[in-house]
């Protein structure tokens, strides 16, 4: 495919050294969950004050290089009218936007899904463009179970819709992160995580290069590898910065503009150890951050309440939970 020189200053915007992404990109339904954790309904208004408390936080800009935001989050506005992606490009963040319309199941393969959304999407990233989005998301959910789950055929569709996504994107000018969340919940130790991820990253790195798609100007979202939630022996932070780096130097080419993790699940306190961990290990051929959504969020939620009496020191946390992520991505913690 054609180079385009924006993708790399998108790139280096977003991988900036001790910065990370913040992925407020829930779903409608999905933000209710978050809202339900500090008894709050899932309505426009409470979701739009949550994510303005977000946005508009003080000094975020320092340890924040972007944003994902979800469709109806990237129409809305402050109280003041000002679009939220406008909010944060004063800010020197970058907007992001997930474009992938969720799962459904892939027949055949019991308890496996693949991700819908490339209809449309040329026009949809157009869009979004207009709007000040320069960077993307699509996740896609590989679950661990039996032996033979996950199957290579359901990394392969999904690695193929993650490749088309990401040829998509890169057209329009637009940075695709591409997420295959290995999934935390289950009952698997270490070393099958490790497997599993090795092989998926396999499948898709494979396929990402079939496809022509530019690694340079694209970003992997990744899971940590670690034992599953409900396994008997739980990894250690040391565990689990060797496996995942073990992994990645198993899968993903050098070309790759950088890596990003998601949270999966853990503890905010758990992902930023783990992250740390990592970090400490010291320097790798692709930079890695953070782009958590759960272990930066819930903290916020919790310190909010859904009360504006609370909304200064709610943004007071987002931003010492950002710079703790951030000097984890560093190993300074
Ligand atoms: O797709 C997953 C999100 O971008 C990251 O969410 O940090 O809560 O796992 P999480």
């Amino acid at each position: 495919m054609k180079k385009n020189t924006k993708l790399y200053e998108t790139v280096a915007a977003l991988l900036s050294p001790g910065k990370g992404i913040l992925a407020a990109d829930e779903s409608d339904p999905t933000a209710g969950k978050r809202l339900a954790m500090v008894h709050l309904p899932n309505k426009p208004e409470n979701r739009q004050d949550f994510r303005e408390i977000l946005f508009t936080a003080p000094d975020i800009e320092k340890y924040l290089s972007g944003v994902i935001m979800y469709d109806s989050s990237i129409r809305n506005t402050t109280d003041d009218g000002t679009p939220f992606p406008d909010v944060l490009t004063a800010k020197g963040i970058v907007p992001g936007i997930k474009v992938d319309l969720g799962t459904s199941e892939l027949q055949g393969f019991k308890g496996e899904v693949v991700t819908q959304g490339l209809d449309n999407l040329t026009d949809r990233f157009e869009e979004y463009y207009d709007m000040g989005a320069r960077f993307a998301k699509w996740r896609a959910v590989i679950t661990i179970d039996e032996d033979k789950t996950p199957t290579d055929e359901a990394i392969k569709i999904n690695s193929i819709m993650l490749a088309r996504y990401a040829q998509i994107a890169q057209t329009s000018s637009i940075v695709p992160i591409v997420e295959p969340e290995v999934i935390h919940a289950g009952d698997h130790s270490i070393q099958r995580a490790e497997l599993v991820t090795t092989r998926t990253l396999q499948i898709l790195f494979q396929t990402l290069m079939e496809y022509k798609v530019d690694l340079a100007g694209l970003i992997l979202k990744s899971s940590m590898v670690l034992a599953g939630d409900v396994y008997s022996e739980q990894s250690s932070p040391e565990e689990v910065a060797n496996a995942t780096l073990r992994t990645f130097h198993m899968s993903v080419p050098y070309e790759c503009a950088g890596i990003v993790f998601l949270s999966g699940g853990q503890t905010p306190e758990r992902s930023t150890k783990n992250l740390n961990a990592i970090g400490k290990m010291g320097e790798q051929p692709w930079p890695i951050t953070f782009s958590f959504s759960r272990a930066i969020e819930e903290p916020v939620l919790k310190a909010w309440e859904g009360k504006k009496e609370n909304e200064g020191k709610a943004k007071e946390v987002l931003l010492e939970v950002s710079k703790q992520n951030s000097l984890a991505s560093l190993g300074k913690l």
